[in-house]
């Protein structure tokens, strides 16, 4: 979990609404485990959500065999970008914790000419490791979630410079579960 300190000058903190203009992208950012897939299913159609899980699974039929992340970021991109043009809201449902990751989508939105929002889930690191022990796929060692936190707290005060508007920062359970969305 980052500090208030690492949050960028514009994020939105804890807001209890969220607006989107749409058409948009949302990116949303966080450790495996911090229940972005809970989110999002949560407050989107399944047709708008382009999940890496889901991709892998598509491609190799495991939603957790990481041999398939090169193609499954393939069929993200190819799905992110026909969305896109079809002007459709589309949210990215992966961690999106390198910056070079979040570039590339976000420069298929912008040139579509639509923009991209992030939504960072910034929960603690224990909760993200409690829960990922109880679920089937995600039996990593510590080592992977605290490389997952150093990429978080190391990038997000810059990612106003990556052209995200709005960014928005849920930093506790309760800010997740109190947002609700406005779309325009
Ligand atoms: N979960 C929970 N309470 C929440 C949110 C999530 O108990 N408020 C549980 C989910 O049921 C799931 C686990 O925590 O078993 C991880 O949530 P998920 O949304 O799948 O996390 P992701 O961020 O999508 O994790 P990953 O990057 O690994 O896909
Ligand atoms: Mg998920």
């Amino acid at each position: 979990m980052a500090s208030w300190h690492d949050y960028p000058a514009t994020a939105q903190l804890n807001p209890n609404v969220i607006r989107l203009k749409e058409p948009c992208l949302v990116l949303l950012i966080g450790l495996s485990g911090a229940g972005k897939s809970t989110f999002a299913a949560r407050h989107f159609r399944p047709t708008e959500i382009v999940s890496s899980d889901t991709c892998r699974a598509l491609v190799r039929d495991d939603e957790a065999d990481q041999r398939a992340t090169a193609d499954a970021f393939e069929v993200v991109h190819l799905l992110a970008k026909l969305r896109l043009k079809a002007r459709r809201t589309t949210i990215i449902d992966a961690t999106n914790l390198k910056r070079a990751d979040r570039a590339h989508i976000v420069k298929l939105a912008h040139d579509t000419g639509v923009g991209a929002a992030a939504i960072v889930l910034d929960v603690p690191r224990t909760l993200c490791h409690a829960r990922n022990q109880r679920r089937p796929g995600r039996d990593f060692g510590p080592e992977v979630l605290e490389l997952q936190e150093a990429r978080l707290q190391s990038d997000l005060r810059s990612l106003t410079e990556e052209g995200l508007a709005p960014i928005v920062v849920l930093d506790s359970v309760a800010a997740i579960d109190a947002v609700v969305f406005e779309r325009r």
